[in-house]
């Protein structure tokens, strides 16, 4: 007889093996390749980071300039596409818009697609690397009715976005240094984070073979929910919620409270009992970006004095519950001027990136397909009466 080991939520059990991202929880440790994601999110760009996670190593220069042109070239979406949008509610939530068209790519590089070819699936990757931000910021133009704005060649890949996203026919959006950098450094602190339930979700869909367009679009279903990448749109709706100071202590008593649901959004975290260091560098990036476009948001004092009282409570402590990344993530975001509904969509552009880069190395060392157990709990055998419904 076969006993298995019953891990509900997986907690301790490893589901295979990677060389691309370790995370110590206890010490709040997260390197890519070896690298801590403190030196990328300061002296890297986001393509220099996708380089390292997809290959392993830091790009040459001329390795980066090819693999940035490369990106580049890849950037349009297939005007067929576009019809799809339009099938869309106008006020319906981005994510199920980017989960539907991103599936919906599986059908345009499917035929001739052999995933078990390396070149095939480098260029998949390319592909899906290059197209996010560009069905990204459709999903934003589309919400509000005006034009899907082209990619252009000779802008970096966040500040692509960004145009993308602000400009329109009658007047181009000035998509200054900082708020490049700060597009840039939201993409790199989101780029990657080991086995999470999306990544899982993708190696999960990818390892029976299956077209990596739409392994993505069900990376994307998963990282919606609010435990997960959806937790950055609640986190503002919460702090908005909070509204002032003087409200903390009855979210945090809620929080603490067993009969209520709530949660504090942007706090805890599975693996991490410990500051989470994507988190440290968020902050300090987040008082950066305000005092240098001069904004004034009172919510970013709610989030610190929410975060003090959090830290020295004794629930929060006794827990281990730090802020994760999604609790400054989103006061970036909206300083940056993205509409709360756009954050999770944000956090897919970035996190694009990790998903493939598992998918590949799932690939690369020999596929298996993911087949986990199950404790039975149902009836045992018996006998079915017919009640003769036909
Ligand atoms: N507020 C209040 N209590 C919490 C929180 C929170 N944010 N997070 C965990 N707890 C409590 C929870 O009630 C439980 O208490 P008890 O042991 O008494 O039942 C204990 O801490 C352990 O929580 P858990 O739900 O068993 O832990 P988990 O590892 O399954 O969940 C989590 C991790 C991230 C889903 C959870 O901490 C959470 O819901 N946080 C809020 C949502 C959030 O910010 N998610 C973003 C995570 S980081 C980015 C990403 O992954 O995309």
């Amino acid at each position: 007889k076969k006993y298995f080991t019953f891990d509900p939520g997986f907690t301790s059990t490893a589901s295979c093996e990677s060389k691309i991202t370790f995370i110590d929880g206890e010490k709040g440790v997260l390197l890519h390749r070896g690298f801590p994601i403190k030196e990328l999110a300061n002296h890297s760009t986001y393509l220099e980071v996708c380089y390292i996670l997809l290959y392993g190593e830091p790009p040459t220069p001329e390795q980066y300039a090819t693999f940035k042109t490369t990106i580049t070239r890849h950037t349009m979406i297939d005007d067929q596409i576009t019809h799809l949008f339009r099938g869309f509610r106008r006020d319906s939530h981005p994510m199920a818009v980017l989960c539907g068209v991103t599936g919906a790519l599986a059908a345009f590089y499917h035929n001739g697609l052999d995933v078990h070819d390396q070149n095939h699936r480098e260029l998949s990757a390319f592909r899906l690397l290059s197209k996010m931000p560009t069905m990204a910021a459709m999903c934003y133009k589309y919400s509000i009715g005006q034009p899907f704005v082209f990619p252009r060649n000779n802008l970096s890949y966040a500040a692509n976005f960004l145009n993308m996203m602000f400009s329109t026919p009658c007047e181009e959006y000035q998509v200054t240094p900082v708020l490049e950098r700060a597009m840039d450094r939201i993409l790199i602190l989101h780029a990657d984070h080991e086995q999470n339930a999306s990544t899982s979700t993708v190696r999960t869909a990818g390892s029976s073979g299956s077209n990596p367009f739409a392994c993505i679009a069900a990376g994307i279903a998963s990282l919606w929910g609010p435990s997960h990448g959806g937790a950055n749109e609640a986190c503002l709706k919460m702090l908005e919620e909070i509204g002032k100071a003087e409200n903390i202590p009855k979210f945090i008593a809620r929080a603490k409270d067993k009969n209520d649901d709530f949660r504090l959004m942007g706090f805890g975290h599975r693996v991490y009992k410990n500051y989470d260091p994507r988190a440290k560098v968020m902050k300090e990036a987040c008082d950066e970006v305000l005092n240098e476009l001069n904004i004034q948001d009172p919510l970013f004092e709610v989030a610190r004095e929410l975060e003090h009282i959090a830290l020295n409570d004794h629930y929060f402590i006794e827990k281990k519950l730090y802020p994760n990344v999604d609790f400054y993530s989103g006061l970036i975001l909206k300083a940056i001027g993205i509409p709360t509904s756009m954050f999770t969509v944000i956090f897919t552009v970035a996190r694009t990136i990790g998903w493939i880069s598992h998918w590949k190395e799932m690939h690369d060392e020999g596929l298996k397909i993911a087949r986990p157990r199950q404790l039975y709990r149902g009836y045992t055998q018996r006998a079915f009466k017919s009640q003769n419904f036909h």
